[in-house]
């Protein structure tokens, strides 16, 4: 099996601040191709393709994959990341295809400004960084801002690729439970619709394929 390549070091991230890092990245594979979130990610599309449109919220989308499958399916979304080369890639790709009216992209660090407005959907895909960050803090955020009947949707690495990074082993995957648990959410009122661990067969940048784990939560705010 290939050696999980190291990823940043710790001076690296020390650095940097988080918004650089992020936008080194994308903007080197602005030129070499392959960013995060360019294509769409399978629970995104197998939750959101039962439900009618309404409007969404992108958190972390990087180059937009959800954001624009969405837009095709007539949802409204807002999408939301720390990297301007990442929300400029998923501006152009949206308007390319007509879809530039659907689209709101905005520039958020989510640990200290999230995008206005209410939601039927929000989602959370992947969204991890090898920074400090109040993900659970975001995410009470994110349940806020549900409309009545809305759902939050996060979607996490349960497990990593060999080509992925090795990441500092503090820097664990929670599980479905453990999301659910800092959401804080009343009994009343929510209802947990999946909390589940998914296989996925990923593909890496050089073709290669593995089976990694996701970890998946659905939560849905009742009808008022
Ligand atoms: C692993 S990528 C996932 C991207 C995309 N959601 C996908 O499914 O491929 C993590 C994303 O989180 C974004 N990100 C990291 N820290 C952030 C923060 N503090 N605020 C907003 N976005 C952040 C990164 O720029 C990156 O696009």
């Amino acid at each position: 099996m290939a050696q999980q390549p190291e990823g940043p070091t710790r001076e690296q991230l020390e650095a940097q601040r988080p918004e650089e890092f992020w936008e080194s990245l994308y903007a080197t594979y602005r030129e070499g191709g392959g960013a995060w979130g360019a294509r769409v990610n399978p629970v995104l599309a197998e939750v959101a393709q039962g439900l009618e449109a309404g409007t969404a919220l992108d958190l972390a989308c990087g180059a937009g994959g959800d954001t624009v499958w969405l837009a095709r399916r007539g949802w409204r979304v807002t999408a939301a990341d720390i990297s301007p080369t990442a929300v400029g890639q998923l501006l152009r790709t949206a308007r390319a295809e007509g879809l530039g009216d659907l689209v709101t992209a905005e520039c958020h660090d989510l640990a200290h400004s999230f995008p206005a407005g209410t939601f039927d959907l929000v989602s959370a895909q992947y969204f991890h960084t090898p920074y400090a960050l109040p993900r659970a803090a975001v995410l009470r955020t994110a349940a806020r801002a549900l409309l009545p009947g809305g759902r939050l949707l996060v979607v996490d690495h349960g497990s990593r690729a060999p080509w992925s990074w090795k990441l500092d082993p503090e820097i664990q995957a929670q599980t479905p439970e453990q999301v659910y648990a800092d959401l804080g959410l009343p009994a009343d009122g929510w209802r947990v619709e999946r909390a589940e661990r998914r296989a996925r067969q990923a593909t890496g940048p050089g073709g290669q394929t593995a089976t990694v784990t996701d970890h998946v939560l659905l939560v849905r705010r009742a009808e008022d």
